[in-house]
């Protein structure tokens, strides 16, 4: 049962198909309550992790290196000075809609940041807060 959500991920990424915000982070509280029963995301976690410096990489010690203290606001990477369009749903409605593409990014961000990649629980806050940060 464990790896069913993430079975179900991949075969919507294999379909190139676009989801809601809600229907992503349901993929990940399932898979997170797979591992701990009774999960409930928490946006509140989701903004503490946003913010959390880890000791990892210098250039990028937190999600707000590269996005900015304010989801709403546009980023800026931190190496290659890039724009980044707003994380926050309610200031890009094209965040959270495409399976593979949050997946790539949870993947890539969380080990350069965090130093592992994020669980499924900590991605399910992630997208908490990111749904609902106004
Ligand atoms: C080095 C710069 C950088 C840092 C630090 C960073 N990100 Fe990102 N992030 C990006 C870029 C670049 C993109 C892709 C460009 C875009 O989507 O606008 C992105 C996109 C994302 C997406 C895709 C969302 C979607 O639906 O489009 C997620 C999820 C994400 N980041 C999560 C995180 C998390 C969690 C952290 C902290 C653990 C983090 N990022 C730290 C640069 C960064």
């Amino acid at each position: 049962m464990r790896a069913l959500p993430a079975l179900l991920l991949l075969l919507a990424s294999l379909a190139g198909h676009a989801e809601t915000p809600q229907q992503i982070r349901q993929t990940y509280v399932a898979e997170a309550a797979s591992q701990q029963a009774g999960f409930a995301p928490s946006a509140k976690r989701g903004e503490a992790l946003f913010r959390q410096r880890f000791a990892i990489n210098d250039k990028m010690p937190a999600c707000t290196s590269c996005h900015t203290d304010n989801p709403l606001n546009a980023g800026q990477h931190a190496v290659t000075g890039k724009t980044i369009r707003p994380l926050a749903t309610v200031a890009n409605a094209e965040r959270f809609t495409d399976p593979a593409k949050v997946e790539k990014w949870f993947g890539r961000n969380c080990k350069e940041v965090v130093g592992r990649a994020c669980t499924p629980a900590e991605k399910a806050d992630f997208v908490a807060f990111m749904s609902e940060v106004r």
